[in-house]
């Protein structure tokens, strides 16, 4: 507070002003380029409080030192970035994390990527993103734990806990940001930044749910994403930013636009200027305005129009000190990041065996009709597509990774099977618009000739991500051709898809005898691929999002409401009249939420509830019984669904209430238990409550579409 009362207005607007790194590169002498699109003088330079997308500890060493001697108030900038899934070594993306339902794992491969990204000067991540998705042609659907809003709550709030570490102020600890707020992932048709229009029942009970679970679990900041949400977009949106996150949620935390989403109200069409812009923005809580120049330039002159008061902006700067302070910057603006100190803490091979654990704890083997796991006794092995030797399999935002830096599934299986005889052939490109079919004959040759074909497909790393969106989900360009003339000649064929999204694999999955999904598995990709191939490791991983059949019938979900006209899964081919569903394709995806096959052979043997009626004050237990009736020990995620029969809303033919990841080792059987309390059986209500009803519930096993036994609970 003393530090504000000395500070000039400019100086305390600078505290709310972060710029990209590029806007600090030339010196105060060249105001050049960035600085002056900016509309920045020199001045401006030494006030300016946070940066992001900075190189790495050099220059952060440089900026911060440069930045202490010319800052009148020796106010320590704060350095932001997005560690999302690794910093320098890069885990699975978080649509694979979801799908390990291994919170332990989530915050072992966060905690190292949090050591990794401090040792570069990042002080702050924009992390956790927990965007509800139902659309896979969105291309940010890689980004988020996919469309069980438990999930997306419960993995936001293990990446939290472990960027913080023990104590904020110490290296290796960062301080979090969740994102985007709100309903980013249900832009209209897939489409990245398009409008969202949803009922605040939806809203409510799936698509806030995961930020209001990262915000009890201590986040530090928030950020407003791009979109318009019901005609106002989200950084100028009262509803949103001041009743629910500030009234409601009590959110005291600094809020943080998105990279130049202030600006941006001009062109939705809600401010004229960037004065007014600023003015929305300031006024609906954003407290630091990223890439654009609206506070910068005019908030100084709407405090002198009494627009707003300098207590407002006090309140404000006092939040962002109270963050450096908690960072522990005014006693250490560096936090021991130093080229020395990164050298030796990334990329360590601690580092690589761990995400070589968490990408084959990723995976999901979507099919196997008993190829897989392959003997290691095989002489010659067919290594075909486009992904057989590629080294772009760390997927979209994975920081300061390297992709030359990974493994390819081809380094992994010479240096698990030195002595192996390994054919590559491309076959052909990943891109949807290249179809050359020139190198079919060679590979199709190659697996004739081959003992076993490894067939690596899919979609490449940038066409999902930021802006990357898909109207087609299936394989691009001419895979299914490919893997039709593969598969043809070789029958002992396994397919790797690389996916950062669900794709509408129908073609593949009529022909392939197996499939197992390695997402983006980052850095040690190829060594888990090869691990998982050949059975050093068991498939455990389960999708978080459903894989349509086709892209036509997206928005497609497990928590999804029975019409009044549904049809059995019996008919679901065929044309019901009449009906809800289509002409052209039935309704069930291709894979459902949940699915995710082992090489162990998991059989459901019950589900008993300790009673059949449940009261406000008296939880009910529930017991699963499973057993692995096979010789290969491994690891099921066991689920626990309810559904409320009649309610006076229409409520979804199934939720995911709870899950546990439980080892069960050959033969064996296990008995998981589960607590089911009455608040997980709420609702919001039409009267703007979260409630439960009395009436029937059922309770089940199994997953989604594969519910196993089903039982029933009053809830009294
Ligand atoms: C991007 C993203 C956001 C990210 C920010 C800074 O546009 O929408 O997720 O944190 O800019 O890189």
């Amino acid at each position: 507070k003393k530090l504000i009362d000395g500070m000039t207005v400019e100086e305390k607007i600078g505290q709310l002003a972060q710029f990209n790194a590029n806007v600090f590169s030339g010196s105060d002498a060249d105001i050049t380029g960035p600085l002056v699109k900016n509309g920045l003088t020199g001045d401006d330079l030494y006030r300016i409080g946070s940066l992001l997308n900075f190189k790495d500890s050099k220059e952060m060493n440089e900026l911060q030192k440069r930045h202490l001697e010319g800052d009148r108030n020796k106010i320590p900038m704060v350095f932001m970035m997005d560690v999302i899934h690794g910093y320098r070594t890069i885990f699975p993306i978080p649509l694979a994390l979801g799908g390990s339902f291994d919170t332990e794992l989530v915050e072992e491969c966060t905690r190292m990527s949090a050591v990794e990204a401090s040792s570069a000067g990042v002080q702050v991540t924009f992390t956790p993103m927990v965007d509800y998705v139902r659309d896979a042609r969105w291309g940010r659907v890689m980004e988020t734990c996919g469309e069980e809003p438990i999930l997306n709550g419960i993995m936001g709030a293990a990446q939290i806990k472990a960027f913080h570490g023990e104590d904020m102020s110490k290296a290796g600890c960062l301080a979090t940001c969740v994102k985007h707020f709100a309903a980013y992932g249900g832009a209209e048709a897939g489409r990245d930044y398009n409008q969202v229009e949803l009922s605040e029942h939806i809203l409510r009970e799936f698509y806030l749910p995961a930020y209001k679970a990262c915000i009890d679990a201590g986040v530090d900041m928030l950020m407003p994403s791009f979109n318009v949400l019901n005609g106002v977009p989200a950084v100028a949106n009262s509803w949103l930013m001041k009743k629910v996150l500030r009234e409601e949620w009590g959110f005291e935390g600094v809020v943080i636009s998105d990279y130049d989403a202030v600006g941006e109200l001009i062109t939705h069409g809600i401010a004229a200027d960037k004065k007014e812009a600023a003015k929305y923005a300031f006024k609906n809580g954003c407290d630091i305005e990223m890439c654009s120049n609206g506070y910068i330039k005019h908030l100084k002159e709407m405090i002198e129009e009494g627009i707003f008061t300098e207590e407002q902006l006090d309140a404000v700067v006092l939040k962002i000190l109270e963050l450096k302070k908690r960072l522990g910057l005014f006693e250490d603006p560096y936090k021991g990041a130093s080229p020395e100190t990164e050298e030796k803490t990334c990329l360590t091979a601690e580092n690589r065996a761990l995400v070589r654990k968490a990408a084959s704890e990723c995976a999901v083997l979507l099919k196997n009709d008993g190829v897989l796991p392959f003997s290691k006794e095989h002489k010659k092995i067919a290594l075909i597509g486009p992904f057989a030797d590629n080294h772009n399999i760390i997927g979209f935002w994975s920081c300061c990774g390297k992709n030359e830096e990974s493994v390819t599934v081809k380094q992994g299986i010479q240096s698990k099977l030195p002595d192996v005889e390994i054919k590559v052939v491309k076959g052909c490109s990943d891109k949807w618009n290249e179809i050359d079919k020139s190198e079919f004959d060679e590979a199709v040759k190659a697996a004739r000739e081959a003992d076993i074909v490894i067939l690596c497909l899919g979609e490449p790393q940038n066409y999902s991500g930021e802006g990357n969106c898909r109207t087609d989900l299936d394989l691009p360009g001419v895979q299914n051709e490919l893997a039709e003339k593969v598969i043809g000649a070789n029958s002992n064929t396994a397919v790797l898809l690389f996916t950062g999204r669900p794709l509408a694999i129908s073609k593949l999955d009529s022909i392939a005898p197996a499939i197992l999904n390695m997402w983006f598995p980052g850095t040690e990709g190829g060594n888990a691929a090869a691990d998982l191939l050949f059975g050093d490791a068991n498939p455990s991983g389960k999708i978080t999002m459903t894989f349509p059949k086709s892209v036509g019938q997206c928005p497609i979900y497990y928590n999804h409401t029975n019409t009044g006209r549904p049809i059995s899964k019996q008919r679901d081919e065929m044309h019901n009249p009449y009906a809800s569903n289509y002409i052209d394709c039935g309704n069930l995806p291709l894979y459902s939420f949940g699915h995710g096959l082992s090489y162990s052979n998991f059989v459901y043997k019950g589900l008993e509830l300790s009673s059949d009626k449940i009261t406000k004050d008296a939880p009910v237990t529930a017991k699963i019984t499973v057993k692995n009736d096979s010789n290969i020990a491994g690891k099921e995620t066991v689920m626990l669904y309810m559904r409320d029969v009649y309610a006076s809303n229409s409520r979804p033919v199934q939720q995911m209430i709870a899950f546990e990841k439980v080892e069960i080792a050959a033969g064996e059987t296990k008995v998981v238990e589960f607590e089911i309390d009455e608040s997980m059986l709420r609702f919001w209500n039409n009267e703007h409550k979260f409630v439960s009803e009395p009436g029937l519930f059922k309770i089940s096993t199994g997953y989604a579409d594969h519910l196993i036994y089903t039982t029933d609970l009053i809830l009294e």
